[in-house]
């Protein structure tokens, strides 16, 4: 699967009966823009994909090359074996609305849990888009002159965007 790689790594939170968990997914897409319905394929093992299962809800954070630490931690570490995961992940979480977004985020995409089908060992998770937010980042598109976006080129090795632009 590394043949589709580098391509880029979120961090996914969830929140819970009070049990709040990110991970760090790659494996995540568009599949529909109007209604915006994104895919992650999630490892049914994945202690934040039993909190999206029970919320019904999850954020998908775009986090910027300089908090590339965090999203690594998140993605190395499970809330399953380290409970206290997210206290140690150097990112802060703030609540809006019972979705939990990561502060600093370029943006956040807020969503809601369509369903989820399981395929081998991975389930592919339909996620309803029901709000975004974004800043310079994304305005009007992405820049990459000026920000670094996080590509995942597999294990622990990660790059990022050059910073030129083919425009046809
Ligand atoms: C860059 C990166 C990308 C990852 N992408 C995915 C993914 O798309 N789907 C998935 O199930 N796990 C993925 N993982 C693994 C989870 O993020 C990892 O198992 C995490 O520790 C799970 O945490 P949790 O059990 O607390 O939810 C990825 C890991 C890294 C480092």
């Amino acid at each position: 699967m590394y043949l589709l790689h580098p391509r880029p790594a979120y961090a996914v939170c969830s929140l819970a009966s009070g049990v709040l968990d990110c991970l760090a997914a790659s494996w995540i897409t568009p599949v529909s823009r109007q209604p915006p319905i994104l895919m992650v394929a999630l490892a049914p093992r994945r202690a934040t994909y039993a909190l999206i299962r029970s919320s019904r809800k999850a954020t998908v954070n775009v986090l910027e090359w300089g908090m590339l630490k965090s999203l690594h931690y998140l993605g190395s570490v499970s809330l399953s074996k380290n409970p206290d995961k997210m206290a140690a992940s150097g990112v802060k979480v703030v609540v809006v609305d019972e979705y939990p977004k990561i502060e600093g985020a370029l943006a956040v995409l807020y969503c809601d849990l369509r369903t989820h089908i399981n395929m081998g060992d991975h389930d592919a998770v339909f996620l309803d888009v029901v709000r975004v937010e974004y800043g310079e980042a994304f305005t009007p598109k992405p820049r990459v002159r000026d920000y670094k976006y996080v590509l995942h080129v597999g294990g622990g090795e990660y790059t990022s965007n050059t910073d030129s632009v083919v425009s046809f």
